[in-house]
């Protein structure tokens, strides 16, 4: 009688267990990533009741951008197009400049510019210009981009066709893969028209262990840099409820981790700021730099322009949906980078400045954009993205 007692006690306490697992799950979106409004963006991009220039703002809004913080206001008129940077949402202490802001802003601009050749036009497009100052002297919105439309014959490509398949990959790649004799060639020849920008890449076995060092010791610096993981934090979206609410930053779908692994995080409360971030020490150093076969970096004459950093990001555009067309994964390990405005805002030794300036092969300008590449061994899923009428003026 007690057994049987005993036994219907576990089974009830496991249904509970198994329950509340079950419920957390659900709650957590465990069985539906990659669903929902929040990733609408990527499926209705090319729908026919949006023709004409909101064309372009449908391609724009699906562009890498920095934390998936998407920067942008687009103001749509008959012949034109404006992207204005929405500076409020920044990364802080994190992008102190707003450079990494101004690549996204960039990225977003090379998509309208696909997606205008694509819808028949003929884009002519004017960047602003000026030195990007610190983050306490730019707020509220500023005018970055315009491209007014001329009528023009419709050509799309590989890279406009890519538009909906680019995802940042954060999973390991298959170093059994070797990267081809000619790949560095083919991305300077991917970043062109412009030609302050530069692309190098590392793929001889000194070069590219000197990179994956430089990438680990600028990531060790910002996790002992409390306000840069804070400012960072803010961004993340753990939840289900989150993503479909706020519709932007990183997820834990998009953090390359195995599906068993994605679903047990999904399963625990959120870690702190800082046990997340130590979790991204451990995966840059044992997954995104150690299953490299290629880092890369994209130089531009001088950091601080802001026409420079709008084509940088013009430039990783191309190089990312490129390479989505190619079968080869990307993800930007910009921790160097990072670390060098913040050391400029701090006043501090420019460690990670020297590091990086070791090395560029001369005479190359400055990184203002560091990346991997591979084949990937896992799919990269979509991140969530804001509407279309969250995103216009
Ligand atoms: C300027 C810039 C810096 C970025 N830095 C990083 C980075 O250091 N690590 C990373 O995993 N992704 C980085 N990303 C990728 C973004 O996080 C990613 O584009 C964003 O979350 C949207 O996801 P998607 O690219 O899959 O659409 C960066 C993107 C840009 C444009």
């Amino acid at each position: 009688m007690k057994r049987r007692r005993f036994l219907q006690g576990m089974a009830a306490g496991t249904v509970i267990v198994v329950g509340g697992v079950v419920w957390r799950a659900a709650d957590q979106g465990a069985f539906n990533a990659g669903n929902g409004p929040a990733y609408e963006p990527w499926r209705d991009w090319r729908e026919a009741d949006s023709p004409g220039p909101l064309a372009l703002v449908r391609a724009g809004i699906l562009a890498s951008n920095p934390h998936n913080t998407q920067p942008w206001v687009f103001s749509v008129s008959e012949g034109v197009v404006e992207l204005y940077a929405d500076r409020d949402r920044n990364l802080g202490s994190f992008d102190p400049y707003l450079r990494e802001m101004h690549l996204g802003l960039g990225c977003a601009v090379e998509n309208m510019m696909l997606a205008a050749r694509a819808a028949g036009y003929t884009p002519l497009l004017e960047l602003a210009g000026g030195e990007l100052e610190p983050i306490a002297a730019q707020q509220g919105r500023a005018l970055v981009a315009r491209i007014t439309l001329e009528s023009g014959e419709p050509q799309s490509g590989a890279l406009y066709n890519a538009i909906p398949h680019r995802h940042t990959n954060r999973g390991p790649y298959d170093l059994a893969r070797g990267l081809s004799a000619g790949l560095s060639d083919a991305l300077s020849a991917v970043a062109e028209p412009d030609t302050a920008v530069n692309v190098q890449l590392f793929t001889d076995s000194e070069k590219l262990e000197r990179a994956r060092q430089v990438i680990v010791e600028a990531t060790e610096a910002i996790i002992a840099d409390g306000p840069m993981v804070h400012d960072s934090e803010g961004w993340f979206r753990h939840s289900w409820k989150d993503i479909q609410r706020h519709r932007d930053g990183p997820t834990l779908d998009a953090a390359g981790l195995s599906p068993v692994m994605t679903g047990i995080a999904k399963l625990l409360p959120r870690p702190s700021a800082e046990a997340n971030h130590q979790y991204w020490l451990n995966a840059t150093r044992d997954v995104h730099v150690a299953t490299a076969p290629g880092i890369g970096l994209i130089t531009v004459p001088n950091l601080y322009d802001r026409s420079q950093s709008l084509q940088a990001g013009r430039v990783w555009q191309r190089l990312h949906l490129w390479a989505t067309s190619q079968g080869l994964a990307m993800q930007p390990l910009n921790q160097p980078v990072e670390r060098v405005d913040r050391e400029r805002q701090l006043g501090i030794k420019p460690v990670a400045a020297s590091a990086l300036e070791a090395l560029t092969s001369p005479p190359a300008g400055r990184p203002t954009f560091a990346f991997r590449i591979g084949f990937p061994m896992r799919v990269a899923p979509a991140s969530p993205r804001r509407s279309l009428a969250q995103v216009l003026a």
